[in-house]
């Protein structure tokens, strides 16, 4: 079997399980798309209330892409497209789950997985940059979207092989994060954006 085949579809079911959905719904009794910003991420679960959720939300999200992009290098280790395509695949189930009729995530703690198996040195660059600002600004979205914008300049230095796939990867993931965040923008600009720890939130 043609490790595509497997490798593709499995990652976007992988990136469409909606764990910060999941667990609010189970722990909770609460639909956390009607909570604070209306985000399934690991930030808007932290902030109903959930922390322990959060952070579960954080790494299950985080884990399954990471999954989806090492089950490919396991099928196929030597095809590195493979491997960034199947990324791209578990950020589209992320953001795109077929059982949340297509209303996902912005996908940033699942890109994060991706990174980390597709170029730890890159992702690790990244992380720090968005602890950095988060720690100095208290606004997970701005660090979201400053590190996504960044991720580009650190992968492309850290991996050398720059073949169509690796360079579609490296730049619809940041592009698709940022546009998924044109919520956020608008309030970062208006001055109404939630600072970590508020505990407020806008949609
Ligand atoms: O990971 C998403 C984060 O950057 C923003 O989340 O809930 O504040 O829109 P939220």
């Amino acid at each position: 079997m043609n490790p595509w085949l497997v490798s593709i579809p499995l990652a976007y079911l992988l990136g469409s399980i909606p764990f910060g959905y999941l667990l609010v719904r189970i722990f909770r009794k609460e639909d956390i798309r009607s909570s604070g910003s209306g985000n399934i991420g690991a930030t808007n679960v932290a902030r109903s209330g959930a922390k322990g959720l959060g952070i579960a939300t954080l790494l299950l999200d985080l884990g399954k892409a990471y999954l989806g992009v090492w089950i490919a290098r396991h099928l196929a280790p030597a095809d590195y497209d493979l491997q960034a395509a199947a990324g791209v695949a578990a950020i589209l189930g992320h953001v795109y789950p077929v059982w949340l009729k297509f209303k996902g995530g912005k996908g940033v703690a699942s890109a994060l997985g991706v990174f980390i198996a597709l170029t730890p040195w890159a992702s690790l660059c990244v992380f720090m940059l968005f602890l950095v600002i988060v720690l100095l600004t208290r606004y997970v979205s701005l660090a979201s979207i400053i590190a996504a914008a960044a991720f580009p300049l650190f992968g492309f230095y850290f991996q050398p092989q720059r073949s169509p796939w690796v360079i579609f990867g490296f730049l619809f993931i940041p592009l698709l994060i940022i546009a998924k965040h044109h919520q956020n923008i608008q309030r970062l600009l208006k001055g109404t954006e939630s600072r970590f720890g508020s505990g407020k939130a806008t949609k």
